[in-house]
């Protein structure tokens, strides 16, 4: 990309990230290992929960979390459309039918209401994406008294009434994919308080020296991401805060703009990992001018599932599609840049 653009997305490393891997390479144990064990440690005592089981990407922490309560070919798992595609894969792999629902018009998290609407029988479990870092109505959905994955990947540090996300539901699942709220490159983590189910997913992820056969996977974390997910977690209060700022200068600098500000509420809950503006004209026309600007911003969903899946309804998805658009902000943006982004984007809107 032309280096003056300022990209939709960048992860935020500084040296203690890089002083962090190179004292993993040079302790020469590079496979999972005691690095592995202490994020999982961690990251469990951060969110509240009991166990954790470190995985390869969040799309392995999807898969194993629908292992562990044994889906299968004929099971149903409700997810919302206006979600990226590896929710759809990890179902996919199980063989299980995945369900689809629309969305809360002005949160576009998952609509409890839809959800009550697409159980049957078969339902086995719904996965709850607490999308843009801004939480999902999760208790309307864990009284249902259907088993709840958190999908915590957009998340970390978010709270519901008081909770952190990823506590509420039977697992949560993590993803620390290069631009996510912290990351260790590619990774992925499940939580639940269910030791059980944890070790479960121990088991599954790592193939070798077992003494029974059994389909199992090479979905291991390594001590080097370890190592960065470590110095990245923590770093995460700084992270959360520096996002809460940016918000609140956009929210201040852009409240004459001609687009809808995210509808968030003011307490401390949501810690902005997008910054989604739904505009009055389809985003495609904005995106482009903002380019041109070199401000780069994305539809924050890239296609919606029941798309992909040539379904038709989902009347709030395809308007959330079609008209919102994710601004930049990260942690590692620079003053100079949040001036930019403000001044370009308060000129086109
Ligand atoms: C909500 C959500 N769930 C799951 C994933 C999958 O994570 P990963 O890319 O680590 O496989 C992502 C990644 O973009 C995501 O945004």
């Amino acid at each position: 990309m032309d280096k003056a653009v300022i990209p939709h997305s960048r992860p935020s490393l500084d040296e203690s990230d890089i002083r962090a891997v190179a004292t993993a390479m040079k302790s020469g144990h590079l496979s999972q290992g005691r690095r592995v064990q202490e994020f999982e440690k961690r990251l469990a005592g951060f969110i509240g929960n009991k166990n954790a089981a470190a995985t390869s990407s969040g799309t392995a922490a999807l898969h194993l979390a629908l292992l562990a309560l044994d889906i299968k070919e004929r099971d149903e798992v409700i997810i919302p459309s206006f979600v990226c595609s590896a929710l759809l894969n990890a179902i996919h792999y199980t063989r299980a039918t995945p369900v689809l629902v629309d969305i809360e018009p002005l949160t576009f998290n998952l609509s409890a209401d839809a959800v009550k609407r697409a159980v049957t029988r078969k339902t086995k479990a719904i996965i709850v994406p607490h999308l843009f870092g801004c939480p999902a109505q999760i208790d309307r959905l864990t009284e249902l008294g259907i088993p709840v994955i958190e999908d915590c990947a957009q998340a970390i540090g978010a709270t519901f009434k008081g909770r952190r996300v990823g506590s509420i539901g039977l697992l949560s699942v993590f993803s620390f994919y290069a631009t996510k709220v912290i990351t260790s490159g590619e990774g992925g983590m499940v939580l639940s308080d269910s030791k059980s189910l944890i070790s479960k997913i121990k088991d599954l992820r790592d193939y070798d020296n077992k003494n029974d056969y059994l389909l199992r996977y090479n979905y291991k974390m390594n001590d080097i991401q370890a190592a960065l997910g470590l110095s990245q977690l923590a770093r995460l209060d700084e992270f959360i805060a520096r996002r809460r700022e940016i918000a609140a200068l956009y929210f201040r600098e852009f409240k004459n703009c001609h687009f809808s500000l995210p509808l968030w509420k003011e307490e401390n809950d949501h810690i902005y990992y997008r910054f989604v503006v739904r505009t009055e004209e389809k985003s495609s026309v904005y995106l482009e001018k903002l380019r041109r600007n070199k401000v780069q911003a994305r539809r924050p969903v890239h296609i919606p599932l029941h798309v992909y899946m040539r379904l038709s309804g989902f009347p709030r998805t395809m308007a959330a599609w079609q008209k919102s658009l994710s601004i930049p902000l990260y942690p590692s943006l620079k003053d100079k840049e949040t001036k930019k982004i403000i001044a370009v984007v308060k000129d086109i809107f």
